[in-house]
């Protein structure tokens, strides 16, 4: 399939909020879970999610610290998991259910925020997880009056159907590199940038 890659100034002119594909929050996941603001005790479970996959190289590692300093920013969905299920950590969460998946918002200016760090526990995978997460994070920026989501990802298509669109990395402002010179893969980066303008309801004007 070709993919069109376009500058990311034209992309709000391109694709007005593009209406997401229903995620499994609107036809019914099979995994029962909650999603809620991260606090410090999700921290071991998030930093053991995000190295599993990292170890795979296909996200950043992110060491406890790091997201105990941006804590603010991320989303936890939680709930339960099969007994054969992996387990990320030996110390069980004080509310007694495990830590299913993570995403964050991150602000970084130019009325731009980045969704980042979204990792899904693997024996919760497809279960319409990732969208819910996404979809909130969206919501989000769009509560902070954001007018557009980013992501470096490597997977495209599942983005895609979250109403992102693949625009040309070089267009990106070079606020949104402000990563990659930790990535080890920044001279030879495969990420694929996505953007989502947010169609923000305007303020109420004073009569
Ligand atoms: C990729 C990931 C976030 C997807 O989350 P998920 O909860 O498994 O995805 P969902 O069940 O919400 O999938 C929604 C749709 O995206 C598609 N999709 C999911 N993962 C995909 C992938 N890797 N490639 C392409 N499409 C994918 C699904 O098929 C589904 O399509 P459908 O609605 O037509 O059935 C998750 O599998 C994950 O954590 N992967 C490893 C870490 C990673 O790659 N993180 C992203 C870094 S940017």
């Amino acid at each position: 399939m070709t993919r069109t890659v376009i500058h990311a100034s034209d992309a709000s002119r391109l694709a007005p909020d593009r209406e997401p594909e229903p995620s499994d929050r609107e036809r019914g996941t099979d995994v029962a879970c909650h999603v809620r603001a991260a606090t410090a005790d999700d921290v071991p479970e998030m930093e053991a999610l995000i190295s599993h996959f990292a170890r795979q190289n296909r996200m950043l590692f992110r060491t406890a610290p790091d997201i105990l300093a941006s804590i603010d920013e991320f989303l936890v969905a939680r709930g339960s998991l099969p007994g054969d299920a992996l387990r990320l950590v030996e110390q069980p969460h004080p509310d007694g259910d495990f830590l299913l998946g993570v995403c964050g918002l991150h602000p970084v200016g130019l009325g731009l925020a980045e969704v980042r760090g979204l990792a899904i526990h693997p024996d919760v995978a497809a279960r319409g997880i990732g969208s819910t997460l996404v979809d909130a994070c969206v919501e989000r920026a769009r509560d902070l009056r954001i007018a557009k989501v980013y992501t470096l990802t490597l997977v495209p298509r599942f983005f895609e159907k979250r109403g992102f669109i693949q625009v040309d990395r070089g267009t990106l402002h070079l606020k949104v590199w402000y990563e990659c010179y930790r990535c080890p893969k920044f001279a030879n980066c495969d990420e694929t940038a996505m953007i989502r303008p947010l169609d923000l309801e305007p303020f109420p004007q004073p009569a």
